[in-house]
C-alpha cells in the first residue's frame, strides 16, 4: 500500500478547479460573458443543456470551499482566473470587484496554510476578443494574454509564488477548432494550428512578462498528456502511434523545449497545406525558457493505422475498466508518461496538475460511496512514486477535482469531485468517501 510517507517531505499534495467550471456568478460584480458563456447558452452545445451562470458558485461560498480544502489536509490548491471577471473588455480598464475576488480567495487560502497554484487560462476567453479579432486565431491575441498576466503577477505576485501560463492548450486549440466540441466550436484544421501556435507564443510571452515583472517565483505550462500505444506490432499502427505522440504530445511539450516543432508531424500539415505559418522570432517566444511542466493525466489512447481517417490514424477502444467517462483506467500510463515526458522534454521539474476519474456517484444517507476513486487515486499515487523511483524530478501532486463541477461539452453529467455538489440543493456541498480516504492518506 503507498504511503504519504514514500514520498519526501517537500513533495506538494493539492486539488484543483477551474473558474468556468465552479465560480457561477458569470454576469455579476462587472464579470462579462466568455466564450464559454456564449458557446453553453447556445442549444444543443452542452449534453445537458446547462450552463455556467451558477455552477458551484463558488464565488460566493469560496470561504466554505477553502474550510473543506484545508479540513482535506492538503498542501495547496490550484484554480484558474476567469479573465473577463478581471478584464471585462479583454484589455484595458480592470474590474476592481474581480481581482478582489481573487485577492479575497488568495488571502482565505494562505491564512488557511495553503499554497496557491494559479492557472492564467483555462479556457474562457473573453467573449469581446472572440468578436473583435477572432480571439486565439488572430497573433494580436498573445500582446492581449501578456497584458493581462502581467495585471495578475502585479495584483497577486506578492503572495502568489506558483503560476501556469496555459491549460491544455491542446484542448482549447483542437477540442475548440478541430473537433468542434468547446467553444467556439469550429472544424478546420488549419485554423486550428493556427491557433494552437497563438497559444503557445501566447503561452511564451506570458513567461516573459512574469521575468518583466520579477516576481519571486515559478512558471509553467500545464499539457494534456496521453500515453500513446500502437494497437498491434505492425508497423502501420506503429507508426500511427508515433504520429499520435508527435501530434498531441510532443506538439505542447516539445515545441517549447525544442523550439521547433516534431518534425514529422509538421511535414503532414506542410504537405497538406495545413501547418501554421511561422514567422521570425516565433520559435523564439514560444520557446522561452521556464520553470516546469504540469502534466494532467487521465488515460492511454490505443492508435491504429487508418488511411481513411485524419492524419491516418484512429483511436480504437481498449479493453480495461473505465471511469463514467468511458476512459480506460490505466495507471501505468501515467508510469511510462511521466518516465518519456521527463526525459524527452528538457528534464524540468513535474507537477502532477491534474488526474482523477469521473463516477456515476449518488448520495445514500448523505454519503457518498466511491470505492473506485480511491483505489484509481492511490494506484496513480503509485505510479507516480514509481516514476519517481526512475529518475523523473515530481514535485506534487493535485486531484482534478476538489468538487463536481460544470464538465464543459458534458455539463453537470460527469462527476470527478472528492467533494459531492447537490445542484437541486443549492450546490450543498457533500464529501464523499475519497474525501476522508484521501485525508487518512495525508495524516
Ligand atoms: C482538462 C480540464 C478539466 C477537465 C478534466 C476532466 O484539463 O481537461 O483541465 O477542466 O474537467 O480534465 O475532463
Amino acid at each position: 500500500m503507498i504511503l504519504k510517507s514514500d514520498f519526501p517531505d517537500k513533495f506538494i499534495w493539492g486539488t484543483a478547479t477551474a473558474s468556468f467550471q465552479i465560480e457561477g456568478a458569470d454576469a455579476e460584480d462587472g464579470k462579462k460573458p466568455s466564450i464559454w458563456t456564449t458557446f453553453s447558452h447556445t442549444p444543443g452545445r452542452v449534453r445537458d443543456g446547462s450552463n455556467g451562470d451558477v455552477a458551484c458558485d463558488h464565488y460566493h461560498r469560496y470561504i466554505e470551499d477553502v474550510k473543506l480544502i484545508k479540513n482535506l489536509g492538503t498542501d495547496a490548491y490550484r484554480f484558474s482566473i476567469s479573465w473577463s471577471r478581471v478584464l471585462p473588455d479583454g484589455n484595458g480598464k480592470p474590474n476592481e470587484k474581480g481581482l478582489d475576488f481573487y485577492d479575497r480567495l488568495v488571502d482565505e487560502l494562505l491564512s488557511n496554510s495553503i499554497t496557491p497554484f494559479v492557472t492564467l487560462y483555462h479556457w474562457d476567453l473573453p467573449q469581446v476578443l472572440q468578436d473583435r479579432f477572432a480571439g486565439w486565431e488572430s497573433r494580436e491575441i498573445v500582446d492581449y494574454f501578456s497584458d493581462y498576466s502581467s495585471l495578475m503577477f502585479r495584483r497577486l505576485g506578492d503572495r502568489v509564488q506558483n503560476w501556469i501560463t496555459l491549460n491544455e492548450p491542446f484542448c482549447s486549440s483542437h477540442l475548440s477548432y478541430l473537433f468542434g466540441e468547446h467553444a467556439p466550436g469550429m472544424s478546420d484544421v488549419k485554423r486550428s494550428f493556427n491557433v494552437a501556435h497563438n497559444q503557445l507564443m501566447a503561452h511564451g510571452a506570458s513567461v516573459q512578462a512574469f521575468r518583466q515583472e520579477n516576481i519571486n517565483g515559478q512558471i509553467g505550462l500545464t499539457n494534456v498528456s496521453t500515453w500513446m500505444e500502437a494497437a498491434s506490432e505492425n508497423q502501420q499502427d506503429k507508426m500511427a502511434s508515433f504520429l499520435a505522440n508527435q501530434f498531441t504530445n510532443d506538439w505542447f511539450y516539445g515545441t517549447p523545449v525544442w523550439g521547433e516543432y516534431p518534425k514529422e508531424a509538421f511535414s503532414y500539415l506542410a504537405e497538406n497545406n495545413l501547418a501554421p505559418e511561422i514567422k521570425d522570432g516565433d520559435m523564439e517566444l514560444i520557446s522561452t525558457p521556464f520553470d516546469f511542466y504540469g502534466v494532467n493525466y487521465y488515460t492511454r489512447n490505443i492508435v491504429r493505422a487508418n488511411p481513411q481517417s485524419f492524419m491516418g490514424l484512429e483511436n480504437i477502444q481498449g479493453e480495461l475498466e473505465k471511469t463514467d467517462m468511458g476512459w480506460e483506467i490505466y495507471p501505468e500510463g501515467l508510469e511510462n508518461f511521466l518516465v518519456m515526458a521527463y526525459n524527452n522534454y528538457g528534464k524540468k521539474p513535474i507537477y502532477i496538475t491534474e488526474n482523477g476519474m469521473a463516477e456515476k456517484d449518488f448520495v445514500e444517507n448523505d454519503q457518498v460511496h466511491d470505492p473506485r476513486r480511491t483505489k484509481y487515486l492511490m494506484d496513480h499515487f503509485q505510479a507516480t512514486k514509481n516514476a519517481m523511483d526512475k529518475g523523473v524530478d515530481m514535485r506534487g501532486y493535485f486531484v482534478w477535482s476538489l468538487m463536481d463541477n460544470f464538465e464543459w461539452a458534458f455539463g453537470y453529467e460527469k462527476r470527478f469531485g472528492l467533494i459531492y455538489i447537490d445542484y437541486e440543493n443549492e450546490q450543498k456541498r457533500i464529501p464523499k468517501d475519497s474525501y476522508y480516504e484521501l485525508r487518512k492518506f495525508l495524516k
